[in-house]
Protein backbone atom coordinates (compact mmCIF):
# COMPACT_ATOMS: atom_id res chain seq x y z
CA UNK A 1 0.00 0.00 0.00
CA UNK A 2 1.55 3.46 -0.60
CA UNK A 3 2.05 6.02 0.65
CA UNK A 4 0.26 8.34 -1.60
CA UNK A 5 -3.33 5.90 -0.99
CA UNK A 6 -2.78 6.35 2.86
CA UNK A 7 -2.20 10.13 2.98
CA UNK A 8 -5.26 10.69 0.18
CA UNK A 9 -7.32 8.34 2.95
CA UNK A 10 -6.25 10.49 5.64
CA UNK A 11 -7.13 13.65 3.55
CA UNK A 12 -10.76 12.62 3.34
CA UNK A 13 -10.55 11.40 6.76
CA UNK A 14 -10.92 7.53 6.29
CA UNK A 15 -9.08 5.84 8.53
CA UNK A 16 -8.54 2.63 5.99
CA UNK A 17 -7.12 2.71 2.51
CA UNK A 18 -10.27 0.24 2.06
CA UNK A 19 -12.83 3.53 1.83
CA UNK A 20 -10.96 4.51 -1.19
CA UNK A 21 -13.05 3.18 -4.27
CA UNK A 22 -16.03 4.04 -1.91
CA UNK A 23 -14.87 7.62 -0.70
CA UNK A 24 -16.79 9.48 -3.71
CA UNK A 25 -20.17 7.76 -3.24
CA UNK A 26 -20.10 8.70 0.69
CA UNK A 27 -19.27 12.04 -0.17
CA UNK A 28 -21.82 12.10 -3.40
CA UNK A 29 -24.34 15.14 -1.63
CA UNK A 30 -21.30 17.57 -1.12
CA UNK A 31 -19.26 20.27 -3.12
CA UNK A 32 -17.42 21.78 -0.90
CA UNK A 33 -14.89 19.14 0.64
CA UNK A 34 -12.98 21.67 3.46
CA UNK A 35 -11.89 24.51 2.08
CA UNK A 36 -14.68 27.77 1.92
CA UNK A 37 -14.82 29.58 -1.26
CA UNK A 38 -16.34 32.75 0.48
CA UNK A 39 -13.22 32.84 3.10
CA UNK A 40 -10.84 32.47 0.20
CA UNK A 41 -12.59 34.77 -2.13
CA UNK A 42 -13.06 37.77 0.48
CA UNK A 43 -8.88 37.50 1.24
CA UNK A 44 -8.47 37.30 -2.38
CA UNK A 45 -10.72 40.70 -3.33
CA UNK A 46 -8.92 42.44 -0.46
CA UNK A 47 -5.51 42.22 -0.82
CA UNK A 48 -4.39 41.41 -4.44
CA UNK A 49 -4.69 43.73 -7.46
CA UNK A 50 -6.19 42.94 -10.40
CA UNK A 51 -7.03 39.53 -9.23
CA UNK A 52 -8.99 38.54 -12.61
CA UNK A 53 -5.63 38.86 -14.48
CA UNK A 54 -3.90 36.15 -12.48
CA UNK A 55 -3.31 32.76 -12.78
CA UNK A 56 -4.24 30.67 -10.01
CA UNK A 57 -3.45 27.09 -9.18
CA UNK A 58 -5.42 24.90 -6.88
CA UNK A 59 -4.00 21.60 -5.31
CA UNK A 60 -5.96 18.82 -4.33
CA UNK A 61 -8.74 20.59 -5.71
CA UNK A 62 -11.79 18.16 -4.78
CA UNK A 63 -14.72 18.43 -6.56
CA UNK A 64 -13.51 22.10 -7.62
CA UNK A 65 -15.55 23.98 -5.14
CA UNK A 66 -13.33 26.47 -4.82
CA UNK A 67 -11.36 26.61 -8.54
CA UNK A 68 -15.01 27.02 -9.80
CA UNK A 69 -16.33 29.82 -7.76
CA UNK A 70 -13.38 31.91 -8.25
CA UNK A 71 -13.57 31.70 -11.87
CA UNK A 72 -16.93 32.57 -11.66
CA UNK A 73 -16.59 35.43 -9.00
CA UNK A 74 -13.51 36.60 -9.92
CA UNK A 75 -12.93 35.51 -13.70
CA UNK A 76 -9.66 34.49 -13.30
CA UNK A 77 -8.19 31.84 -14.98
CA UNK A 78 -7.45 28.42 -12.64
CA UNK A 79 -6.25 25.11 -13.04
CA UNK A 80 -7.05 22.66 -10.47
CA UNK A 81 -5.57 19.03 -9.65
CA UNK A 82 -6.77 16.54 -7.89
CA UNK A 83 -5.98 12.44 -7.64
CA UNK A 84 -9.68 11.07 -7.55
CA UNK A 85 -11.00 11.26 -10.98
CA UNK A 86 -14.96 10.88 -9.82
CA UNK A 87 -13.94 14.65 -7.74
CA UNK A 88 -11.72 16.01 -11.16
CA UNK A 89 -15.17 14.72 -13.54
CA UNK A 90 -17.74 16.77 -11.47
CA UNK A 91 -15.61 19.64 -11.33
CA UNK A 92 -15.83 19.40 -14.88
CA UNK A 93 -19.53 19.28 -15.19
CA UNK A 94 -19.61 22.16 -12.18
CA UNK A 95 -17.56 24.47 -14.71
CA UNK A 96 -20.03 23.73 -17.66
CA UNK A 97 -23.01 24.05 -15.43
CA UNK A 98 -21.96 27.95 -14.12
CA UNK A 99 -20.70 28.95 -17.48
CA UNK A 100 -16.81 29.08 -16.80
CA UNK A 101 -15.23 26.02 -18.58
CA UNK A 102 -13.30 28.24 -20.41
CA UNK A 103 -11.49 29.55 -17.46
CA UNK A 104 -11.17 26.31 -15.69
CA UNK A 105 -9.37 23.73 -16.55
CA UNK A 106 -9.05 20.33 -14.31
CA UNK A 107 -6.93 17.38 -14.33
CA UNK A 108 -5.81 14.14 -12.39
CA UNK A 109 -2.30 14.14 -10.75
CA UNK A 110 -0.69 13.26 -7.84
CA UNK A 111 0.22 16.60 -6.53
CA UNK A 112 3.62 15.31 -5.25
CA UNK A 113 4.10 15.45 -8.99
CA UNK A 114 2.50 18.97 -10.06
CA UNK A 115 4.84 20.56 -7.39
CA UNK A 116 7.78 19.70 -9.32
CA UNK A 117 6.31 20.56 -13.17
CA UNK A 118 3.50 23.05 -12.32
CA UNK A 119 5.29 26.71 -12.58
CA UNK A 120 4.32 30.62 -12.81
CA UNK A 121 1.53 31.05 -10.95
CA UNK A 122 0.95 33.97 -8.96
CA UNK A 123 -1.53 32.25 -7.08
CA UNK A 124 -1.40 28.59 -5.22
CA UNK A 125 -4.16 27.47 -3.52
CA UNK A 126 -3.99 23.77 -0.56
CA UNK A 127 -7.41 23.56 1.00
CA UNK A 128 -7.75 21.08 3.83
CA UNK A 129 -5.45 18.46 2.58
CA UNK A 130 -3.24 17.90 5.91
CA UNK A 131 0.30 16.27 5.11
CA UNK A 132 0.19 15.55 1.68
CA UNK A 133 3.04 17.39 0.81
CA UNK A 134 4.77 17.07 3.30
CA UNK A 135 4.79 19.12 7.15
CA UNK A 136 4.02 23.03 6.83
CA UNK A 137 7.31 23.97 6.38
CA UNK A 138 8.42 21.47 3.59
CA UNK A 139 4.50 22.33 2.26
CA UNK A 140 5.20 26.01 2.24
CA UNK A 141 8.98 25.57 0.06
CA UNK A 142 7.01 23.39 -2.41
CA UNK A 143 3.91 26.15 -2.73
CA UNK A 144 6.69 28.62 -3.40
CA UNK A 145 8.25 26.95 -6.01
CA UNK A 146 4.85 27.22 -7.95
CA UNK A 147 4.23 30.47 -7.55
CA UNK A 148 6.22 33.94 -9.03
CA UNK A 149 8.44 35.93 -6.96
CA UNK A 150 6.07 37.66 -4.79
CA UNK A 151 3.30 35.38 -5.74
CA UNK A 152 0.68 34.56 -3.43
CA UNK A 153 -0.23 31.43 -1.39
CA UNK A 154 -3.57 30.20 0.31
CA UNK A 155 -3.46 27.27 2.91
CA UNK A 156 -6.72 26.05 4.59
CA UNK A 157 -5.69 24.56 7.73
CA UNK A 158 -6.11 24.59 11.63
CA UNK A 159 -4.11 25.86 14.52
CA UNK A 160 -3.62 23.48 17.38
CA UNK A 161 -4.48 25.14 20.49
CA UNK A 162 -1.43 24.88 22.16
CA UNK A 163 -0.06 22.01 24.45
CA UNK A 164 -3.83 20.65 23.64
CA UNK A 165 -3.49 19.22 20.29
CA UNK A 166 -0.15 17.34 19.43
CA UNK A 167 -1.12 16.51 15.92
CA UNK A 168 -1.38 20.10 14.52
CA UNK A 169 0.90 23.06 14.55
CA UNK A 170 0.12 25.90 16.89
CA UNK A 171 -0.28 29.58 15.74
CA UNK A 172 3.23 30.31 16.95
CA UNK A 173 4.84 27.05 15.16
CA UNK A 174 3.09 28.17 12.94
CA UNK A 175 4.46 31.72 12.88
CA UNK A 176 7.99 30.66 13.01
CA UNK A 177 7.27 28.34 9.96
CA UNK A 178 6.57 31.16 8.03
CA UNK A 179 9.48 33.32 8.96
CA UNK A 180 12.05 30.73 8.49
CA UNK A 181 10.27 29.91 4.79
CA UNK A 182 10.55 33.62 3.98
CA UNK A 183 6.74 34.39 3.67
CA UNK A 184 4.67 37.27 5.27
CA UNK A 185 1.38 36.22 6.68
CA UNK A 186 -0.96 38.45 5.13
CA UNK A 187 -4.01 37.92 6.63
CA UNK A 188 -5.95 35.21 8.58
CA UNK A 189 -9.82 34.10 8.53
CA UNK A 190 -11.01 31.99 10.97
CA UNK A 191 -14.04 29.85 10.73
CA UNK A 192 -17.25 31.27 12.78
CA UNK A 193 -18.07 28.22 15.61
CA UNK A 194 -21.25 28.05 14.93
CA UNK A 195 -21.56 27.95 11.06
CA UNK A 196 -18.72 25.17 11.55
CA UNK A 197 -20.87 23.26 13.68
CA UNK A 198 -24.19 23.81 11.10
CA UNK A 199 -22.27 22.69 8.61
CA UNK A 200 -20.57 19.62 10.62
CA UNK A 201 -24.06 18.47 11.64
CA UNK A 202 -25.46 18.93 7.45
CA UNK A 203 -21.93 17.34 5.60
CA UNK A 204 -22.41 14.89 8.70
CA UNK A 205 -25.90 14.00 8.28
CA UNK A 206 -25.75 13.19 4.20
CA UNK A 207 -22.58 11.11 5.07
CA UNK A 208 -24.61 8.76 7.32
CA UNK A 209 -27.53 8.79 4.92
CA UNK A 210 -24.65 7.54 2.22
CA UNK A 211 -23.33 5.12 5.02
CA UNK A 212 -26.69 3.65 5.66
CA UNK A 213 -26.96 2.86 2.07
CA UNK A 214 -23.39 1.31 1.72
CA UNK A 215 -24.07 -0.80 4.10
CA UNK A 216 -26.95 -2.36 3.21
CA UNK A 217 -25.64 -2.92 -0.30
CA UNK A 218 -22.29 -4.61 1.53
CA UNK A 219 -22.95 -5.93 4.52
CA UNK A 220 -19.76 -7.78 4.74
CA UNK A 221 -18.01 -4.30 4.96
CA UNK A 222 -20.53 -2.98 7.70
CA UNK A 223 -17.73 -2.36 10.29
CA UNK A 224 -15.73 -0.59 6.85
CA UNK A 225 -18.59 2.06 6.42
CA UNK A 226 -19.79 2.23 10.80
CA UNK A 227 -15.40 3.36 11.48
CA UNK A 228 -15.84 5.86 8.80
CA UNK A 229 -18.86 7.68 10.26
CA UNK A 230 -17.27 7.23 13.33
CA UNK A 231 -13.59 8.88 12.42
CA UNK A 232 -16.19 11.97 10.51
CA UNK A 233 -18.01 12.31 13.87
CA UNK A 234 -14.29 12.36 15.97
CA UNK A 235 -13.14 14.73 13.48
CA UNK A 236 -15.73 17.12 13.86
CA UNK A 237 -15.70 17.16 17.32
CA UNK A 238 -11.79 17.78 17.41
CA UNK A 239 -12.28 20.55 15.05
CA UNK A 240 -15.39 21.84 17.29
CA UNK A 241 -13.34 21.42 20.40
CA UNK A 242 -9.66 21.26 20.01
CA UNK A 243 -8.42 23.17 16.91
CA UNK A 244 -8.99 26.28 14.96
CA UNK A 245 -10.04 26.30 11.30
CA UNK A 246 -7.74 29.06 10.00
CA UNK A 247 -7.70 30.18 6.31
CA UNK A 248 -4.01 31.96 5.88
CA UNK A 249 -3.55 34.23 3.11
CA UNK A 250 0.82 34.03 2.51
CA UNK A 251 2.98 36.39 0.47
CA UNK A 252 6.56 35.15 -0.95
CA UNK A 253 9.09 38.02 0.45
CA UNK A 254 11.21 39.25 -2.40
CA UNK A 255 14.93 38.92 -2.00
C1 LIG B 1 -10.61 17.35 2.21
S1 LIG B 1 -10.51 17.29 0.48
C2 LIG B 1 -10.30 19.00 0.07
C3 LIG B 1 -10.70 19.33 -1.34
C4 LIG B 1 -10.71 20.80 -1.72
N1 LIG B 1 -9.41 21.40 -1.55
C5 LIG B 1 -11.79 21.53 -0.96
O1 LIG B 1 -11.45 22.17 0.03
O2 LIG B 1 -12.98 21.43 -1.35
C6 LIG B 1 -8.90 16.60 0.18
C7 LIG B 1 -8.61 16.34 -1.27
O3 LIG B 1 -7.25 15.97 -1.42
C8 LIG B 1 -7.18 15.07 -2.51
N2 LIG B 1 -5.87 14.40 -2.45
C9 LIG B 1 -5.36 13.66 -1.44
N3 LIG B 1 -4.12 13.23 -1.76
C10 LIG B 1 -3.82 13.73 -2.98
C11 LIG B 1 -2.69 13.66 -3.84
N4 LIG B 1 -1.57 13.00 -3.50
N5 LIG B 1 -2.74 14.30 -5.03
C12 LIG B 1 -3.85 14.99 -5.39
N6 LIG B 1 -4.96 15.09 -4.64
C13 LIG B 1 -4.95 14.47 -3.43
C14 LIG B 1 -8.40 14.18 -2.33
O4 LIG B 1 -8.76 13.48 -3.50
C15 LIG B 1 -9.43 15.23 -1.90
O5 LIG B 1 -10.11 15.73 -3.00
Amino acid sequence: MSQVEEKLAKSLTAESVELIPFLPYLLCDLWELGSSPTDIIYLIKKHIKKPEQMKVLDLACGKGAVSVQLAKQIGCQVKGIDITLEFIEFARKKAKELGVECLCEFQVEDINESVNIEKNYDLVILGSVGDVLGNPEETILKLKNIINPGGWIIIDDAYGKDGVNIDYYSKNEWCAIFNKTNVKLVEEVFVNDDALIDLNREQQDFIVKRAKELIEQYPEKASLFESYIQSQQAECDELENHMTVVTLLLKAIEK
